[in-house]
């Protein structure tokens, strides 16, 4: 059974062996909403009030990341409906995060391309980085027109930048100068990805930083997970066995 009572999952998390960064696809919202005869906005509406739950609880029990998908960069083939709807809800939440998640130290932070936002959400980002930035708890990055190709290509535009200046030989490129240039340079990879929704696909999400991530795949939609889920996929992840491409040693 999925569900467990809070106390029995939360002993069987070893807080010393946490994932120090979760990537979250929080998929279903449509179809939850669609289950209830309800529109697809409101599917929207109740997965983003849940995530502030969720961010919470990984803070609470010490995770130090979390980077969570809003709005990928093929999310503007919706009906401009949504688009519209989901644009909104992101500039509220970012406008009232620096109110609700003040008490949870949750330091805010945008990821993906910006400069096709509106001008309005360009600004409240800054606002709200700026005004979170000195927060000491979790690092929760909201993957706003965000997708894990253009991701590499901007840290290559940059690195071609550099190049052509003189100040970069591109033989002696490495690994660390691409994760550089990356939305999350500076944080470690991701070590636990959650999908919701029952679908088992990356969707150009974090390419570059689930290279060795464990991947949970949870089949209820994204309205539906609930704190006792994080516990749960948080313990799947203690019981795999990582090698990073090496062997045990025991
Ligand atoms: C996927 O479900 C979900 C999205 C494309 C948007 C995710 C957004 C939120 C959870 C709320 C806003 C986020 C923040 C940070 C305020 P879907 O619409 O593809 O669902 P479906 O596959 O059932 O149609």
């Amino acid at each position: 059974m999925f569900f467990k009572k809070k106390k029995e999952v939360k002993r069987d998390i070893d807080l010393t062996k946490l994932p120090q960064h979760i990537g979250v696809i929080m998929d279903g919202n449509g179809r939850w909403a669609k289950k209830r005869g309800l529109p697809r906005s409101a599917g929207h509406s109740a997965g983003a009030e849940g995530l502030k739950k969720i961010v919470t609880e990984a803070n609470n029990l010490g995770v130090k990341y979390i980077t969570v998908y809003a709005f990928s960069t093929e999310n503007w083939k919706r009906p401009k409906a949504e688009v519209d709807y989901l644009m909104n809800l992101l500039l509220g939440y970012l406008k009232d995060a620096e109110r609700s998640l003040a008490g949870e130290n949750v330091r805010i932070r945008a990821i993906g391309s910006r400069k096709e936002l509106s001008k309005e959400i360009q600004e409240q980002i800054i606002a709200t980085e700026k005004l979170t930035a000195d927060r000491s708890g979790i690092v929760m990055n909201i993957a706003l027109n965000y997708g894990g190709r253009e991701e590499l290509v901007h840290s290559a535009k940059q690195l071609c930048r550099r190049a052509a200046a003189g100040e970069l030989d591109p033989e002696s490129i490495t690994e660390k100068d691409i994760d550089q240039g990356l939305y999350t340079a500076g944080q470690p990879d991701v070590d636990l990805l959650i999908r919701t929704s029952g679908e088992q696909r990356i969707s150009n999400f974090m390419l570059w930083q689930i290279s060795y991530a464990e991947m949970v795949f949870v089949d209820k939609p994204w309205p539906d997970f609930k704190p006792e889920d994080l516990h749960e996929c948080i313990r799947i992840f203690q019981n795999r066995g990582r090698r990073f491409g090496g062997v045990d040693n025991a």
